[in-house]
């Protein structure tokens, strides 16, 4: 962008956060616009169930082929992952893929690759090019099947045809087209969002409602495959965390990740949707938190007191059953290989990296069993496990830990415990490389929680993410940081460093903490107010300082598009966790679960959405020419929530956006080759 085009009438009269309240894309006035009305299909269940099951429910026992899922190797030009599963708890009896730069005929048969016999999930071993993936739900006990195939020594923007076969007598098969990545310097478009969940009981392959089930989920699949500015769909996909809920529908885990598999296979069978991982993947089982067999399964007491209450490693078991990510090549001091819980990629001139930032949170929010219920009743599941009240999965500092920096607020890797934080020396290693090499000109991280978020019913902004990752995010000039699990819309201005001092207040102490103290919330510090302006749209110069964009609109039927404001100047304001939550009570009594402990005044909040809460964006990375501008154009496109999708009525209309609720490009200035 022109560094000397700083035309204030964008940042003056279009976006500063207060004038940014967008109420003119609503039904009708996207109608107006002409929006396509999508009517989802109808139901092939006869009639809405009353609510989640309270019971395990069975699964299917057929083998056909379904919940196509593709994925980037580590070079997406060369390597894609093909996965998919069965319906249920019947393992593919010879499952294979073919694969052809044409379309896979009888005349055609492609290259043609068969899959061992599936093995549980073991993530201290290495995966075959070809693996076959068993993870039996600690809770309902069901055991479901994953198909995974590593393509590699593909050509670079080159479309392969693939189909699977579960390999029966009378075979069933399934496929489709995809694209690896440009090679080099090319121009190509993402797309992203978090907190997905499932659609209702009508379009979910089951027909069963689960906890966060919404139908608006199954339209944003739709718009990924069709976005509404009529460009074409993305190549790949960012699911930034909170994929489906599964952990709080305890008796059913494998059932709400097949409907999740079902609905995202409209488009995660033609281009890789790369996940990172959120709170609600964590679920509760019978494991360690290193995933190895409980020794005190069962039994009220019994089996908390010996945490053995995790679903697989660290609660992730279905999760890294179903993704095959990018290797980062990095082993837990418990000697779990991390492969997938945070990985990094590069296409065209960015970088790409996941992050697992539940390892760094202050906040309490993974797998909880928390009711204000005296004597209650403990989780009860199908097997006989028992998780009681109380019980919270809290994996902060699962692959190390962190201690204060030397000269700032920072938590760096802690070397001295002899376990420092594996992720973060990873980050802090992947990033330089990402800044020394010159084929990479932007970088883009996308993980789950938010460093800052002013919503006032989700969880707010984490201090553990700042201190961690934000100095790291600062002196490698990240330019994108996109995030979920506020179910909103937030942009921020371009922020670097952070303004000293305590400019927090406790407002709901955790143990430690003094209502009315101040606090150091380590508070990121904003660069600018001020956009440029490139061919008439506004600019941020990411070099300058990183966007941090909250998308956490993918669908699931809990909105928290409510934004905190300051009542004594009516400016931005933003929950803080700066401790973890407390967990207070008894059996006898009850517990309950504390929210965010502090506030701080927000100034780096620059653009919020309290009329839709969900949405997707898209983004275009324009290369440019060296020496020269590189670009992203973003595009967010809010989704009026569903009609009269509240309890077992159906309607399940929306209208999908043909123009952008907001644009914006984020760049820098490029030198020579
Ligand atoms: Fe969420
Ligand atoms: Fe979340």
């Amino acid at each position: 962008m022109s560094q000397s085009s700083t035309d204030g009438s964008y940042g003056k009269a279009g976006f500063t956060r207060r004038r940014f309240i967008i109420g003119t894309v609503g039904v009708s006035a996207a109608a107006a616009l002409g929006g396509t009305v999508v009517r989802a299909p109808r139901a092939v269940a006869s009639g809405a169930p009353s609510g989640p099951p309270t019971t395990t429910l069975p699964l299917p026992t057929t083998t056909e082929p379904e919940q196509l899922l593709l994925t980037w190797g580590s070079d997406p030009a060369r390597e894609v992952t093909v996965s998919w599963s069965a319906p249920g708890t019947v393992a593919q009896p010879a499952p294979t893929l073919a694969f052809s730069t044409r379309p896979i005929t009888a005349r055609n048969p492609g290259w043609l690759i068969k899959l061992p016999d599936p093995k549980p999930l073991d993530v201290t071993q290495r995966y075959d090019e070809a693996a076959s993936v068993s993870f039996t739900d600690g809770l309902n006990g069901q055991t479901t099947f994953f198909y995974h195939v590593q393509l590699t020594n593909l050509e670079p923007g080159m479309r392969y045809y693939y189909q699977v076969s579960d390999g029966a007598a009378t075979p069933s098969t399934a496929g489709a087209s995809f694209e690896t990545a440009p090679h080099g310097r090319a121009k190509f478009r993402f797309s992203s969002y978090g907190d997905l969940a499932t659609p209702s009981w009508d379009l979910n392959t089951s027909g069963n409602i689960w906890h966060e089930s919404c139908d608006n989920s199954w339209f944003a699949v739709t718009a990924i495959e069709n976005p509404g500015d009529g460009q074409g769909a993305p190549l790949f996909h960012l699911l930034n965390g909170d994929l489906c809920y599964a952990n709080l529908d305890v008796n059913n885990a494998p059932g709400v990740w097949r409907d999740f598999g079902n609905n995202v296979a409209r488009s995660s069978a033609h281009r890789p949707w790369m996940p990172a991982l959120g709170n609600h993947e964590c679920e509760f089982g019978v494991d360690t938190m290193s995933g190895h067999p409980g020794g005190a399964a069962g039994g009220i007491g019994a089996q908390g007191a010996a945490g053995n209450y995790w679903n697989g490693p660290y609660g992730f078991g279905h999760y890294l059953s179903r993704f095959l990510l990018p290797d980062n090549g990095v082993t837990n001091w418990d000697g779990n290989r991390l492969r997938g819980n945070f990985y990094a990629f590069q296409v065209g001139t960015v970088k790409f990296i996941s992050l697992d930032a539940d390892d760094v949170i202050y906040q309490d929010g993974a797998a909880n069993y928390v009711i204000n219920t005296a004597n209650a009743t403990p989780e009860t599941t199908t097997t006989g496990a028992e998780i009681p009240n109380g019980t919270t999965t809290y994996t902060r500092f699962y692959t190390g830990g962190l201690k204060p920096g030397a000269t700032d607020d920072s938590l760096v890797p802690d070397y001295a415990s002899g376990r420092p934080n594996l992720q973060t020396i990873w980050l802090d290693k992947t990033l330089a490389q990402a800044r020394r090499d010159p084929s990479v000109d932007m970088i883009v991280v996308f993980m789950h929680q938010c460093a800052m978020s002013t919503s006032v019913p989700g969880n707010g902004s984490d201090l553990g993410i700042r201190q961690a990752w934000l100095p790291l995010f600062d002196k490698y000039e990240v330019d994108l940081v996109l995030s979920g699990h506020e179910h909103d819309y937030e942009r921020t201005y371009p922020v670097r460093g952070y303004a000293a001092g305590e400019l927090g207040t406790v407002v709901a102490p955790n143990p430690g903490q003094v209502k009315g103290a101040a606090v150091d919330t380590r508070r990121p510090a904003v660069v600018t107010t001020e956009p440029y302006e490139l061919n008439g749209t506004p600019a941020w110069n990411t070099r300058e300082g990183t966007v941090y964009l909250v998308l956490g609109g993918g669908g699931t039927n809990g909105p928290t598009n409510t934004y905190g404001t300051d009542t004594a100047d009516d400016k931005p304001q933003a929950k803080v966790i700066t401790t973890r939550n407390a967990v207070v009570g008894t059996e006898a009594t009850g517990f309950a679960k504390n929210g965010a402990d502090s506030v701080e005044d927000a100034p780096w909040s620059a653009a919020i959405n309290p009329t839709d809460a969900y949405g997707y964006s898209i983004f275009d990375v324009d290369p440019g020419q060296r020496p020269g501008e590189t670009t992203i154009t973003f595009q967010y496109f809010a989704i009026p929530a569903v009609t009269n999708e509240a309890g077992s009525a159906h309607d399940g209309a929306t209208t999908l956006p043909t123009q952008p609720t907001e644009k914006f490009v984020f760049g820098r200035r490029v030198g020579r080759p």
